[in-house]
């Protein structure tokens, strides 16, 4: 068979790391991490061996969302520094080799933005038409049975026009109208302003979303047991997901190939259907890359993440690359959702992470097992998950990282507060691991160099190899990957082959697989 043409991409083979920026570190003592920095610990993502960043939202909001409500697409948010300060930023990455991802939030701006502030105002105005607007249903109430991510209707009612307006989100979130040409225009601008300064791409937000059912026909109920993709018990069969969204992502291609080097495209395509997220690549011509929720809400078993990557990469068009990630901003974080906080379950998944061909896509504090923090009710900042009366909020996932054993983590003056607890120190920061050989940090650094070492710049074959129950092996470019998901030591029928690296001391004694321990190895 004719294998594609492969144009080869610096993500392909890569790892890219999220930085929260709120929680990573604060320069200026506010409680608030902060564009700075970021710039002070580039060095740690360079010895980390990291290959990209993507920074969580950099741009002016009223932070009802903590940046995911934009009031100025062209700015940078004054709590985390400005213009100027990302600029140098992005020099500073640019000169380890580093290029910078911003998000983007193209669903929905913030209803402090300009044009949705016109937009209520006057709305004879052209900004009304960016903006989704219905009359009331026959009895008053809401267009449709549309909810929003809070559990309540997605539609607020503007008392002075008598209308109502669409969010998907909260109240303060008003989704954008991708029927109205203009908001096209001005999304391509936006695109072209951040290119054109030196950003490498956008991870775009609720990219499954964008257009909403010309018709505002109601959504479906959802089939028992809550698939990824609806909501309280709804399909977003109309609300999202609409097949229009695909000619944006075409155009958005085309801008982001235009550049000499080409810009990346990465979407937060949360849908529960790997033949879905397929969709998003188009032929080889809309987002380059798709995170895979299916993988990351799949139990931590050898059987069902094995599934998931083998429908993963055989419905992805030929040439595409997978992206593998377990843990961002949104979730539990893995060392706690997939592995319980057992150590060996944290460092099987990131040898399973580090191992799959395609993208990699860490979360700032993957690299050391950095569990869940259990933040009290009265120090909650969720306001997403509050008003949905939630019994977990998504501030778990946020929490400051940990740089040394100090009070403050390292993350800010001694006698600051934080803008979320520290959480427990007990379990590890930056300066202990590095200086620990066997820690999980450390095992974390060894599987990038690896990684980068034997995929950098490809698309690296998968083919799964039989194995004993509760047992995952596959081959995969030079590589023989054997991981034990199972409480009991596996006895392998053949040698891996020469070893490369092992989860843990005495993963492997001969043939036998200790429990919840990897090994790779050069295959024969
Ligand atoms: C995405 C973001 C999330 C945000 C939501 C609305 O899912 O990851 O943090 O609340 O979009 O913008």
């Amino acid at each position: 068979m004719d294998t594609p043409t492969i144009e080869p991409r610096w993500w392909h083979g890569a790892t890219l790391y999220q930085i929260y920026v709120r929680s990573w570190q604060d320069t200026n003592d506010d409680g608030y991490g902060d564009l700075n920095g970021v710039t002070a610990h580039l060095d740690y993502l360079s010895w980390l061996g990291v290959d990209g960043i993507w920074l969580s939202p950099t741009m002016r909001s009223p932070d009802d969302d903590w940046g995911y409500d934009v009031s100025d697409y062209l700015g940078v948010h004054p709590e985390l520094g400005t213009l100027a300060d990302l600029d140098r930023l992005i020099a500073e990455a640019a000169q380890r080799g580093l290029p910078v991802l911003l998000d983007l939030v193209p669903n929905h701006t913030s209803s402090a933005h300009p044009w949705f502030v016109e937009a209520v105002s006057d709305p004879a105005s052209p900004h009304r038409e960016f903006y989704v607007w219905a009359d009331p249903a026959p009895d008053g109430g809401p267009p449709n049975n549309w909810l929003a991510a809070t559990g309540a209707s997605a539609w607020t009612l503007d008392e002075a026009s008598g209308q109502y307006y669409l969010h998907n989100f909260l109240p303060s979130q008003p989704d954008l109208n991708w029927w109205n040409p203009a908001v096209h225009q001005a999304f391509d601008e936006i695109l072209r302003f951040w290119f054109d300064r030196g950003v490498a791409g956008f991870r775009i937000d609720v990219a499954h979303g964008l257009y909403k059912d010309a018709q505002l026909r109601d959504d479906p109920p959802a089939p028992e047991g809550g698939l990824i993709g609806s909501r309280f018990g709804l399909v977003q069969l109309y609300s999202a997901n609409r097949p229009e969204s695909h000619g944006v992502f075409r155009d958005w291609r085309k801008i982001a190939e235009s550049y000499p080097v080409p810009r990346l495209l990465l979407g937060e395509t949360w849908v529960g259907d790997v033949g879905a997220l397929a969709a998003f690549h188009g032929q080889g011509d809309e987002l380059q890359l798709t995170f895979n929720f299916p993988f990351v809400f799949a139990p931590f078993t050898a059987e069902a993440l094995s599934t998931v990557v083998a429908d993963s990469l055989d419905k992805l068009p030929p040439g595409e690359c997978a992206v593998w990630t377990a843990s961002n901003h949104d979730i539990s974080r893995f060392p706690t959702r997939w592995a319980g906080g057992d150590d060996r379950r944290i460092r099987l998944a990131l040898m399973m992470l580090a191992t799959l061909p395609g993208t990699l896509v860490l979360y700032y504090g993957d690299e050391l097992g950095m569990t869940d923090v259990d933040v009290p009710p009265d120090l909650v900042r969720d306001k997403m998950r509050a008003v949905a009366g939630a019994k977990e909020s998504r501030d778990r996932a946020r929490t400051p990282m940990r740089w040394d054993s100090s009070p403050s983590g390292g993350f800010s003056g001694h006698d600051v507060q934080p803008w979320l607890p520290y959480g427990d120190h007990a379990s590890g920061s930056v300066a202990e691991m590095q200086a620990e050989p066997s820690s999980i940090l450390n095992l974390c650094r060894e599987l990038l160099a690896l990684r980068r070492r034997e995929f950098a710049g490809q698309l690296a074959s998968y083919e799964q190899l039989p194995a004993p129950r509760g047992v995952w092996a596959y081959e995969t470019g030079g590589l023989t990957v054997v991981a034990n998901f199972s409480d009991d030591p596996a006895t392998l029928n053949t040698s891996p082959g020469a070893v490369l690296l092992t989860t843990g001391e005495g993963a492997l004694d001969g043939l036998v697989l200790q429990p919840w321990a990897g090994v790779i190895a050069r295959s024969a």
